[in-house]
């Protein structure tokens, strides 16, 4: 592996590290086919990990076994201290599930519920003891923090654009305000302004609630407007994580051609046209709330640093 730094900070007085996700020695293979083998990786709370990689190279897979929905050959997968196997306590893997949220790569929204019923999914099953008003009250909440107006809570994924329907999957993700928030693909389809708009969503909410994301993503502008380091997918491994200027460092010919290739250079100014952006909506409006403001419009909420958030189903998939 041409490690750039795997490693958390630093433990300190027998404290475990700070790594909300450590994967060690990973293992997946379908039949023959070996996806991943011997692959590590480390994710530091509080960080954007995007995660890149060749098409089929193992991105979904890793995050389903990350979240315990696909079950390893071998390896170690630890989740906010706690390990991720079949042997696990259901008592404590409910609680645990109920600590990430998940966007799925294909949206995996129920076409036969409202937006807001969609939301309510994760709040029923990990809360049932919510009553029936508070619980649309929150799910209208959520709607509001991805991005969407109140009114979607109403509709139905199909009334809504491929961007609309992003959100209200987020917002089913953020349903119990999780401390890990797992994005497969969020920009995938969107236009670039639609796309933008997602990223700036997305990096408001890490700062509002404190998430720390694991984000796949093929989108160069995404990787270099919001990520705090980026891991590569290749050869069954995670080949290198680091911040994209030590990843341009290194001599491998995939991290070349993908970051330093045409589109990865027309990419390099994302992060700051997306601050330029940041600062011009600021000056015109202090308090910004509404379709791309993403976290901005989570400071009432008091409860969004309680970490009880999942939705670790995958409906439809
Ligand atoms: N349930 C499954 N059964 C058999 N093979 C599978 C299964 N899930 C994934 N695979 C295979 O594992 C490989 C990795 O799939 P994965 O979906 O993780 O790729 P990916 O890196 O996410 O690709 P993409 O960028 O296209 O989303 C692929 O070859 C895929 O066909
Ligand atoms: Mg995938």
């Amino acid at each position: 592996m041409t490690e750039i730094e795997t490693e958390c900070p630093q433990a300190q007085d027998g404290q475990p590290d700070d790594c909300p996700i450590v994967v060690e020695g990973l293992r997946n293979a379908f039949g023959e086919h070996v996806i991943h083998e011997n692959l590590s990786l480390r994710v530091r709370k509080g960080e954007i990990l995007g995660v890149v990689g060749g098409s089929g190279t193992g991105k979904s897979v890793l995050m389903r076994s990350i979240i315990g929905l696909q079950q390893p050959d071998a390896g170690k997968i630890t989740v906010l201290g706690h390990s991720i196997d079949e042997s696990a306590d259901e008592e404590d893997d409910v609680d645990l599930r109920s600590r990430w949220g998940v966007l799925f790569q294909g949206g995996a929204l129920f076409s036969t519920l409202t937006v807001g019923e969609n939301v309510e999914v994760p709040l029923k099953q990990f809360f049932p003891e919510i009553g029936d008003e508070l619980r649309a009250e929150i799910a209208r909440f959520k709607v509001r923090l991805a991005g969407l107006s109140e009114d979607t809570a109403y509709k139905y994924p199909s009334e809504l654009s491929g961007g609309m329907r992003k959100r209200a999957g987020l917002a089913r993700a953020l349903a119990l305000d999780p401390e890990l928030l797992f994005l497969d693909e969020p920009t995938a389809g969107l236009d670039p302004i639609g796309a933008a708009a997602f990223d700036r969503l997305t990096r408001g909410l890490k700062e509002t609630l404190g998430l720390t994301v694991f984000l796949i993503t093929h989108d160069l502008d995404t990787l270099h407007a919001i990520c705090d380091r980026v891991a590569v997918l290749a050869d069954k491994q995670v080949i290198a994580v680091g911040t994209i200027p030590e990843l341009l460092a290194l001599d491998h010919p995939w991290i070349q051609e993908y970051f330093n290739g045409p589109r990865g250079r027309a990419a390099l100014g994302a992060r700051d046209e997306i601050a330029e952006e940041d600062a011009a909506e600021a000056m015109i409006t202090p308090a910004p709330s509404g379709e791309t403001s993403g976290g901005n419009n989570s400071a009432d909420d008091s409860s969004a640093n309680n970490n009880s958030g999942n939705d670790s189903n995958e409906p439809g998939a």
